[in-house]
């Protein structure tokens, strides 16, 4: 849930941390401090609260020096303090930390009888602390090794050593990736902090420890054996990471959708729509000969695309499918044998709940299948088969550009499972994908109509979102987005639930936004509505194109597209994304990085 960054070279470093840093700011934006070796010294500096205060004292202090380290926070143990701020030192070395050290209790009373003294109130501390008592008549790297044999929970973790040239990482349960520079290293939590300098990167794996010196680096594993790795050079462009004109990047990334829905479909759905190619070789056979059940877990947003996917592939392959959230399914002992499919959702790929979640499903014998955003991490790499999102990077902490590549993922495998299973290719519907791009941005031109809606409806203090079908995940997603964005208190509901409680809080101070588009359940939904607007409750609905005669049941009416029923998630999601983010804008929040919450959530 921090971000990291690290960097030895030729250059002054305080830039380059502080550019990598605003590039992982998602992560965590509490706190910040980075810390710079020069001559033998260490100059750390460190703020609390998003880091602009810490530019300011760079930008004052000026420290000098190639070789450095920086840390952005999302606060776990210990307050958002400058204090508690990484990056934290003790005798000749300083330390920063993304994960949670577990043991940590146990580990600083150990160290306090030792006469460690303890300045802040994390348990990332601890790390600098017992590398300093480690160092006694040992290596620099030996004391690593050393302290990393007494740690326990999810760590990547950066040292800087006041008597060597170099920087140490080493990681386990927390994501890392080494950028390949020429005369200069970098390592970071994630790639968008290094796409300006380099494209060449090695993902560390977990249980491997690197060290970085200006022209060189080695791998190895925690007991200083070294390994193999294998660099791979990816061509995304820095720009994608960037806000470009617009105000916000979750602005920018609603936007993005026709593209990156295309990019999703691209060298898969084939000879316009006749063919389909699906990367899961691996998995082919399974599907065909021994499939019997699918489990989706996930968390958020992904345990929504999670829910559309239940949908789209019990319709389509006739296979049943459960959907978990990834943190209760870890612990309920659920059932799990090899005729199980556990399709891990993350757009981040390090969701701790997540990601343990498919590790426990492996074990009991089941395969894994993930869809993912983000290329080689952790959640990938510890499935059988996985299948990317090309979202690019998302960066604003609401997801919107992953949700509808998830969409167009999970489309696409239902229609490779119904393949698989029945031999039939449901050419009608791959077509079809082939015009989601298009008429998502037909929706993204009306987007002046939504943000009207948004400055009607954004001084009330209780929204109720409702769908039934496919629709219903969307009110969920609908209900979510606005929530965490613009703090306004929202539930969504399958339209058929809401007279079996919901409705008692319906009347003129909760309006309704009611998915009623076209489809075989339209005439129930028009019901709910007439039962919303008979209880003064104003009504927004998201309705199908040309269906003009809804007018006269709501308050105010968005249009979508026509389109099969199985595709209307992709339509009716993106107006609610938008007046999230207008009610939000409005209200004046912080967009991209609501309170409280961290764009990868890697504790459990
Ligand atoms: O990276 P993941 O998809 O695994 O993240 C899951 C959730 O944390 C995420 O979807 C979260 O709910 C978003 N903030 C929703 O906008």
């Amino acid at each position: 849930m921090c971000g990291i960054i690290g960097y030895i070279g030729d250059k002054n470093c305080s830039d380059i941390l502080l550019q990598g840093l605003s590039k992982l700011e998602y992560r965590g934006y509490d706190s910040a401090g980075i810390a710079i070796l020069n001559n033998n010294n260490i100059t750390r500096l460190k703020t609390e609260g998003k880091l602009q205060g810490l530019y300011a004292k760079v930008y004052l202090e000026k420290p000098e020096g190639t070789i450095g380290i920086g840390h952005t926070r999302w606060a776990t143990h210990g307050a958002p303090t400058t204090i508690n701020a990484h990056p934290h030192s003790a005798g000749k070395f300083t330390i920063i930390h993304n994960g949670i050290i577990e043991n940590y209790k146990e580990l600083k009373s150990y160290l306090q009888k030792e006469g460690a003294i303890f300045s802040t109130e994390t348990d990332s501390e601890i790390i600098a602390h017992l590398l300093d008592l480690n160092s006694k008549n040992l290596t620099f790297e030996e004391a690593v090794v050393k302290t990393i044999s007494k740690l326990e929970g999810a760590f990547a973790v950066l040292v800087l050593f006041e008597e060597a040239e170099k920087i140490v990482a080493f990681k386990q349960h927390s994501p890392m990736v080494i950028g390949v520079g020429s005369g200069e290293m970098f390592v970071a939590s994630d790639i968008p902090a290094l796409l300006e300098y380099t494209k060449r990167f090695i993902f560390m794996n977990d249980g491997e420890l690197a060290i970085l010196e200006k022209n060189s680096f080695n791998l190895y594993d925690f007991s200083l054996n070294s390994k193999e790795y294998k660099i791979e050079t990816l061509n995304i462009s820095p720009l994608m990471a960037e806000k470009g004109n617009y105000k916000h990047f979750m602005l920018k990334e609603i936007f993005e959708q026709n593209r990156s829905i295309s990019d999703t479909f691209r060298g898969r759905v084939l000879n316009g729509g006749e063919k389909l190619d699906l990367d899961t070789s691996e998995l082919n056979d399974f599907f065909k000969n021994s499939l019997k059940r699918v489990i989706i877990t996930a968390c958020g947003t992904s345990w929504h695309a999670g829910l559309v996917g239940k949908y789209l592939i019990e319709h389509l392959a006739r296979v049943p499918v459960e959907v978990d959230y990834a943190s209760e399914y870890r612990y309920r002992s659920p059932i799990v044998d090899e005729n199980s499919l556990i399709i891990a959702i993350s757009q981040s790929g390090e969701t701790a709940d997540t990601l343990f979640s498919i590790k426990m499903a492996k074990e009991m014998g089941a395969k894994v299948l993930s869809i993912c955003n983000v290329f080689q991490s952790s959640i990938p790499r510890s499935s059988d088969a996985v299948l990317y999102t090309y979202a690019g990077p998302e960066i604003g902490v609401a997801s919107t550009k992953a949700f509808t590549t998830q969409l167009a993922v999970i489309i696409m495998l239902a229609i490779h499972l119904k393949e698989c299973k029945t031999g039939e290719l449901d050419v009608k519907l791959l077509k079809e994908l082939l015009s989601i791009p298009e008429k998502i941005d037909g929706i993204l031109q009306n987007s002046e109509l939504i943000l009207e809606l948004a400055q009607k409806y954004h001084h009330f203090r209780d929204f109720l979102f409702l769908g039934r079908g496919l629709n219903f995940p969307i009110a969920l997603e609908g209900a979510l987005k606005l929530k965490e964005i613009s703090y306004i208190h929202a539930e969504g509901y399958p339209s058929g639930e809401m007279k079996h409680g919901p409705i008692a809080l319906v009347d003129e101070d909760m309006p309704t936004i009611i998915m009623a588009t076209k489809n075989n359940q339209y005439e129930k939904v028009l019901s709910n509505l007439q039962e919303i607007r008979a209880r003064s409750g104003k009504v927004i609905a998201i309705a199908t194109e040309g269906n003009n005669s809804i007018k006269e049941f709501c308050d105010d009416i968005f249009f979508v597209p026509e389109s099969s029923a199985l595709l209307e998630p992709f339509f009716t999601v993106i107006p609610l994304q938008l007046f999230a983010y207008y009610v939000a804008d409005i209200k004046g929040t912080d967009v991209d990085q609501p309170r409280n919450l961290a764009k990868c959530v890697t504790v459990e």
